[in-house]
């Protein structure tokens, strides 16, 4: 089954404030690339080439100068208006039209993956089946929403930033659903905050006994990027990694053009017309180190 993919990209980033004065949240740096490269690239790695952004009327404008319609990395960007933050639920009524018949996997825009993908090509494969969502061991629970689960593993329930959390298990942003989703969204009742709440749609599928939750393993660094603290800890540990290794993370270029969703050709016209720097410089590398087989 075909999935799309829609970036959850609005909000207020209050907690950044004065840093989102201009520019929203999902467009701030995080080290070298702004904030949505990094989980388009989790959808792009996965194989999602059709994604809806959704973001405020103000910010909307932006994210369109600054990815277009993705043909650039051999893929298709929409976009969405949310005209106030209703709940991360909405994402399902603005994509209605967009996620038709298709599975659909949901991914928050300030939500940073990194490692190996198994979990989430795992939740791909199940093919629209129900809903799967992830849970990850997190010093913090109480900040996310929480999964409970019994001694063989399966779930007890969610519950979102709860004061005593039953577990250490976070749910990251990060979410797949059949495409009656739409359905399940539209009848959750918005919360006591006035928002349609993803965990009261989590909740629904546990109902149905159609809930997977896959754990994922330490070897996996999920990182969010909502407070000072956090969005310079995700860049320093970008940071790290990419002067390492020498090769970057988050680089859809090189994404794309690995994955063949562009050609070698259209790679090195596009790198071609990049301004001088280190981005640029770093691109001219990959199309060498592909020339040469490396
Ligand atoms: O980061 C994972 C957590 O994300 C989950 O563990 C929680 O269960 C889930 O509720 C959510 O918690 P947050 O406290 O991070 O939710 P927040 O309201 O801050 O929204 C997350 C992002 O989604 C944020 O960057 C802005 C965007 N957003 C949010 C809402 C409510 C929208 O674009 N529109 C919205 O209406």
């Amino acid at each position: 089954m075909k999935t799309k993919g829609i970036i959850l990209a609005g909000g207020r980033g209050t907690r950044l404030y004065p840093m989102t004065g201009v520019f929203s949240k999902q467009l701030q740096p995080v080290y070298d690339k702004p904030m949505i490269y990094y989980p388009l690239s989790t959808l792009m790695l996965a194989g999602i080439r059709d994604v809806l952004i959704i973001s405020t009327p103000q910010d909307t404008p932006n994210f369109e100068a600054l990815l277009g319609d993705g043909g650039q990395w051999g893929i298709n960007l929409e976009y969405a208006v949310q005209d106030r933050p209703g709940g991360i639920a909405e994402a399902f009524l603005y994509g209605r039209d967009f996620i038709g018949g298709d599975q659909v996997c949901l991914i928050l825009g300030d939500n940073l993956f990194y490692g190996k993908l198994d979990y989430l090509r795992r939740a791909l494969a199940r093919n629209g089946d129900g809903a799967t969502i992830f849970g990850y061991q997190v010093q913090h629970p109480e900040r996310y929403g929480v999964v409970e689960f019994n001694r063989d593993g399966r779930v007890l329930g969610i519950e979102e930033k709860p004061l005593r959390p039953r577990s250490k298990f976070a749910v990251p942003g990060l979410y797949v659903y059949e495409p009656g989703v739409v359905q399940v969204a539209e009848e959750v009742k918005p919360s006591a905050r006035g928002e349609r709440e993803i965990t009261d749609v989590n909740l629904e599928y546990l109902r149905r006994d159609k809930l997977q939750v896959e754990r994922m393993g330490r070897g996996i660094a999920w990182l969010d990027t909502g407070t000072p603290d956090s969005l310079i800890e995700a860049g320093m540990f970008i940071h790290t990694v990419e002067k390492r290794q020498g090769y970057k993370i988050a680089c859809l270029e090189e994404i794309a053009v690995g994955r063949e969703y562009i050609s070698r050709e259209d790679y090195a016209r596009i790198v071609a017309a990049m301004p001088n720097g280190t981005y640029r410089d770093y691109c001219a590398r990959i199309l060498q180190e592909i020339e040469q087989g490396l």
